[in-house]
Protein backbone atom coordinates (compact mmCIF):
# COMPACT_ATOMS: atom_id res chain seq x y z
CA UNK A 1 0.00 0.00 0.00
CA UNK A 2 1.31 3.10 -0.58
CA UNK A 3 1.06 6.87 0.88
CA UNK A 4 -0.69 7.63 3.77
CA UNK A 5 -3.75 4.74 4.37
CA UNK A 6 -7.10 6.30 4.48
CA UNK A 7 -6.39 9.90 3.12
CA UNK A 8 -8.26 10.74 0.38
CA UNK A 9 -7.54 14.41 -0.57
CA UNK A 10 -9.95 16.31 -2.57
CA UNK A 11 -8.28 19.72 -3.28
CA UNK A 12 -9.24 22.39 -5.98
CA UNK A 13 -10.46 26.14 -6.51
CA UNK A 14 -14.49 27.04 -5.45
CA UNK A 15 -17.11 26.19 -7.56
CA UNK A 16 -15.92 22.80 -9.39
CA UNK A 17 -18.45 20.86 -7.00
CA UNK A 18 -15.63 19.78 -4.57
CA UNK A 19 -17.37 20.94 -1.25
CA UNK A 20 -20.59 18.68 -2.64
CA UNK A 21 -19.26 15.52 -3.89
CA UNK A 22 -16.69 15.51 -1.56
CA UNK A 23 -19.59 14.80 1.29
CA UNK A 24 -20.85 12.62 -0.28
CA UNK A 25 -18.16 10.38 -1.60
CA UNK A 26 -17.13 10.58 2.16
CA UNK A 27 -20.59 9.70 3.31
CA UNK A 28 -20.60 6.12 0.28
CA UNK A 29 -16.86 5.14 1.74
CA UNK A 30 -17.71 5.53 5.25
CA UNK A 31 -15.12 7.81 5.84
CA UNK A 32 -15.49 10.89 7.82
CA UNK A 33 -15.06 14.37 5.82
CA UNK A 34 -13.20 17.22 6.84
CA UNK A 35 -13.98 20.81 5.51
CA UNK A 36 -10.59 22.17 5.48
CA UNK A 37 -12.11 25.74 3.98
CA UNK A 38 -14.44 25.93 7.23
CA UNK A 39 -11.34 26.39 9.33
CA UNK A 40 -9.83 29.21 7.28
CA UNK A 41 -13.29 30.67 7.65
CA UNK A 42 -13.75 30.55 11.39
CA UNK A 43 -10.17 31.67 11.44
CA UNK A 44 -11.44 34.91 9.24
CA UNK A 45 -13.95 35.33 11.59
CA UNK A 46 -11.74 35.33 14.22
CA UNK A 47 -9.83 38.37 12.54
CA UNK A 48 -12.85 40.23 11.87
CA UNK A 49 -14.51 40.10 15.15
CA UNK A 50 -11.01 41.24 16.73
CA UNK A 51 -11.21 44.71 14.14
CA UNK A 52 -8.27 43.61 12.76
CA UNK A 53 -6.84 45.04 9.14
CA UNK A 54 -6.74 42.92 6.32
CA UNK A 55 -3.08 44.02 5.68
CA UNK A 56 -1.84 43.98 9.63
CA UNK A 57 -0.46 40.29 8.97
CA UNK A 58 0.96 40.44 12.80
CA UNK A 59 -2.66 41.26 14.04
CA UNK A 60 -4.25 38.40 11.79
CA UNK A 61 -1.63 36.09 13.11
CA UNK A 62 -2.20 36.81 17.06
CA UNK A 63 -6.21 37.08 16.58
CA UNK A 64 -6.20 33.52 15.43
CA UNK A 65 -2.95 32.27 17.71
CA UNK A 66 -5.58 33.30 20.44
CA UNK A 67 -9.20 31.55 18.81
CA UNK A 68 -10.04 27.91 19.34
CA UNK A 69 -11.16 26.55 16.20
CA UNK A 70 -13.08 23.02 16.14
CA UNK A 71 -14.70 21.35 13.45
CA UNK A 72 -17.54 18.78 15.22
CA UNK A 73 -18.79 15.67 13.35
CA UNK A 74 -22.50 15.80 13.49
CA UNK A 75 -23.01 12.35 11.21
CA UNK A 76 -23.65 12.13 7.72
CA UNK A 77 -20.86 13.80 6.49
CA UNK A 78 -21.71 17.06 8.13
CA UNK A 79 -19.90 18.49 10.49
CA UNK A 80 -20.29 22.38 13.11
CA UNK A 81 -17.83 24.55 13.31
CA UNK A 82 -17.30 26.48 16.79
CA UNK A 83 -14.95 29.53 17.22
CA UNK A 84 -14.37 29.89 21.07
CA UNK A 85 -17.22 27.40 21.87
CA UNK A 86 -19.49 28.98 19.87
CA UNK A 87 -21.32 27.80 16.84
CA UNK A 88 -20.34 29.72 13.97
CA UNK A 89 -21.18 27.25 11.40
CA UNK A 90 -23.57 30.20 9.61
CA UNK A 91 -21.70 33.25 10.50
CA UNK A 92 -18.83 31.75 8.37
CA UNK A 93 -20.56 31.31 5.11
CA UNK A 94 -21.17 35.54 4.65
CA UNK A 95 -19.73 37.31 1.93
CA UNK A 96 -18.12 39.73 4.42
CA UNK A 97 -16.05 36.18 5.51
CA UNK A 98 -15.69 35.19 2.09
CA UNK A 99 -14.09 38.24 0.80
CA UNK A 100 -11.82 38.46 3.89
CA UNK A 101 -10.81 34.82 3.86
CA UNK A 102 -7.73 34.95 0.60
CA UNK A 103 -5.84 37.82 3.46
CA UNK A 104 -6.28 35.48 6.32
CA UNK A 105 -5.08 32.12 4.75
CA UNK A 106 -2.26 33.97 3.44
CA UNK A 107 -0.74 34.73 6.32
CA UNK A 108 1.76 31.81 7.02
CA UNK A 109 1.43 31.09 10.92
CA UNK A 110 -2.37 30.83 10.24
CA UNK A 111 -1.75 28.02 7.81
CA UNK A 112 1.05 26.43 10.07
CA UNK A 113 -1.84 26.61 12.76
CA UNK A 114 -4.64 24.98 10.61
CA UNK A 115 -2.25 22.74 9.29
CA UNK A 116 -1.39 20.83 12.98
CA UNK A 117 -5.25 21.02 13.36
CA UNK A 118 -6.05 18.85 10.28
CA UNK A 119 -3.14 16.13 10.76
CA UNK A 120 -4.52 16.25 14.63
CA UNK A 121 -8.09 15.67 13.05
CA UNK A 122 -7.42 13.10 10.23
CA UNK A 123 -5.32 11.11 13.32
CA UNK A 124 -5.50 7.38 12.71
CA UNK A 125 -8.77 8.08 11.21
CA UNK A 126 -10.36 6.90 7.09
CA UNK A 127 -10.86 10.44 6.43
CA UNK A 128 -11.83 12.77 2.98
CA UNK A 129 -10.32 15.98 3.52
CA UNK A 130 -11.56 18.83 1.10
CA UNK A 131 -8.83 22.09 0.76
CA UNK A 132 -6.43 23.43 -1.61
CA UNK A 133 -3.29 22.41 -0.35
CA UNK A 134 -4.17 18.95 1.31
CA UNK A 135 -2.32 16.52 -1.40
CA UNK A 136 0.57 19.26 -1.47
CA UNK A 137 1.15 20.32 1.88
CA UNK A 138 -1.21 18.55 4.56
CA UNK A 139 -0.67 14.99 3.59
CA UNK A 140 1.60 14.80 1.14
CA UNK A 141 1.73 11.05 1.40
CA UNK A 142 -1.96 10.51 1.18
CA UNK A 143 -3.41 7.72 -0.51
CA UNK A 144 -5.92 9.47 -3.05
CA UNK A 145 -5.40 12.73 -4.62
CA UNK A 146 -7.62 14.19 -6.76
CA UNK A 147 -7.62 17.83 -7.68
CA UNK A 148 -10.84 19.08 -9.20
CA UNK A 149 -10.79 22.54 -11.76
CA UNK A 150 -12.83 24.21 -13.83
CA UNK A 151 -13.27 26.91 -15.85
CA UNK A 152 -13.81 30.39 -14.05
CA UNK A 153 -17.46 31.01 -16.04
CA UNK A 154 -18.09 27.38 -15.12
CA UNK A 155 -17.64 27.99 -11.59
CA UNK A 156 -18.69 31.31 -11.84
CA UNK A 157 -22.14 30.29 -13.69
CA UNK A 158 -22.70 27.66 -10.68
CA UNK A 159 -22.04 29.87 -8.00
CA UNK A 160 -24.51 32.82 -9.16
CA UNK A 161 -26.90 29.94 -9.73
CA UNK A 162 -26.44 28.61 -6.42
CA UNK A 163 -27.39 32.61 -5.06
CA UNK A 164 -30.20 32.91 -7.03
CA UNK A 165 -31.49 29.43 -5.87
CA UNK A 166 -31.41 30.71 -2.47
CA UNK A 167 -32.80 33.91 -2.89
CA UNK A 168 -29.97 35.75 -3.22
CA UNK A 169 -29.03 38.93 -5.45
CA UNK A 170 -26.88 37.84 -7.62
CA UNK A 171 -25.16 39.31 -10.75
CA UNK A 172 -22.83 36.81 -12.93
CA UNK A 173 -20.02 39.78 -13.73
CA UNK A 174 -19.50 39.97 -10.49
CA UNK A 175 -19.78 36.46 -9.29
CA UNK A 176 -17.21 36.12 -12.15
CA UNK A 177 -14.95 38.86 -11.07
CA UNK A 178 -14.69 37.69 -7.71
CA UNK A 179 -13.84 33.98 -8.79
CA UNK A 180 -11.33 35.52 -10.78
CA UNK A 181 -10.16 37.32 -7.71
CA UNK A 182 -9.88 34.79 -5.59
CA UNK A 183 -8.40 32.22 -8.06
CA UNK A 184 -5.40 34.82 -8.72
CA UNK A 185 -5.27 35.67 -4.71
CA UNK A 186 -5.73 31.87 -3.34
CA UNK A 187 -2.73 30.94 -6.24
CA UNK A 188 -0.19 33.56 -6.49
CA UNK A 189 0.26 33.60 -2.73
CA UNK A 190 3.60 32.41 -1.29
CA UNK A 191 2.65 29.89 1.21
CA UNK A 192 1.73 26.83 -0.09
CA UNK A 193 -0.21 28.29 -3.48
CA UNK A 194 -3.73 26.52 -5.06
CA UNK A 195 -1.78 24.18 -7.21
CA UNK A 196 -2.42 20.12 -8.13
CA UNK A 197 0.03 17.87 -6.73
CA UNK A 198 2.39 16.33 -9.56
CA UNK A 199 0.92 12.71 -8.54
CA UNK A 200 -2.60 14.14 -8.29
CA UNK A 201 -5.53 13.06 -10.62
CA UNK A 202 -6.85 16.12 -12.31
CA UNK A 203 -10.59 16.19 -13.04
CA UNK A 204 -12.11 18.91 -15.16
CA UNK A 205 -15.54 19.16 -14.11
CA UNK A 206 -16.71 22.22 -16.52
CA UNK A 207 -18.92 20.18 -18.55
CA UNK A 208 -19.94 17.46 -15.60
CA UNK A 209 -22.95 17.33 -13.55
CA UNK A 210 -22.24 16.34 -9.87
CA UNK A 211 -23.27 12.46 -10.36
CA UNK A 212 -20.47 12.70 -13.48
CA UNK A 213 -18.63 13.62 -11.43
CA UNK A 214 -18.88 11.47 -8.17
CA UNK A 215 -18.80 8.57 -10.61
CA UNK A 216 -15.61 9.45 -11.66
CA UNK A 217 -13.92 9.82 -8.08
CA UNK A 218 -15.57 6.50 -6.61
CA UNK A 219 -13.93 5.06 -9.95
CA UNK A 220 -10.08 6.44 -8.76
CA UNK A 221 -11.11 5.28 -5.13
CA UNK A 222 -12.34 2.00 -5.74
CA UNK A 223 -9.09 1.96 -8.29
CA UNK A 224 -6.69 3.20 -5.32
CA UNK A 225 -7.93 1.56 -2.28
CA UNK A 226 -10.36 -0.85 -3.07
CA UNK A 227 -13.34 0.75 -1.63
CA UNK A 228 -16.95 -0.82 -2.51
CA UNK A 229 -19.07 1.30 -4.79
O1 LIG B 1 -13.40 25.97 0.35
P1 LIG B 1 -13.81 27.36 0.81
O2 LIG B 1 -14.21 28.28 -0.31
O3 LIG B 1 -14.77 27.35 1.94
O4 LIG B 1 -12.44 27.96 1.38
C1 LIG B 1 -12.36 29.28 1.86
C2 LIG B 1 -10.99 29.87 1.63
O5 LIG B 1 -10.03 29.23 2.46
C3 LIG B 1 -10.46 29.81 0.20
O6 LIG B 1 -10.53 31.08 -0.40
C4 LIG B 1 -9.02 29.45 0.33
C5 LIG B 1 -8.81 29.09 1.77
N1 LIG B 1 -8.35 27.72 1.95
C6 LIG B 1 -7.00 27.52 1.96
O7 LIG B 1 -6.22 28.46 1.77
N2 LIG B 1 -6.51 26.26 2.19
C7 LIG B 1 -7.34 25.22 2.40
N3 LIG B 1 -6.85 24.01 2.64
C8 LIG B 1 -8.74 25.43 2.36
C9 LIG B 1 -9.22 26.69 2.12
Amino acid sequence: MSGRPGVIAIDGPAGTGKSTVSKILAEQVGAQYLDTGAMYRAATLAVLEADVPLDDSRGIEAAVADAMIELIPIGDGRSRVYLNGVDVSGPIRTDEVTNAVSAVSAVPAVRSKLVALQRQHSEDAFVVVEGRDIGTVVFPDAEVKIFLTATPEARAQRRHAQNLAAGRDSDYDTVLASVNRRDHLDSTRTVSPLRAADDAVVVDTSELSIDEVLAALQALVHDRIGVQR
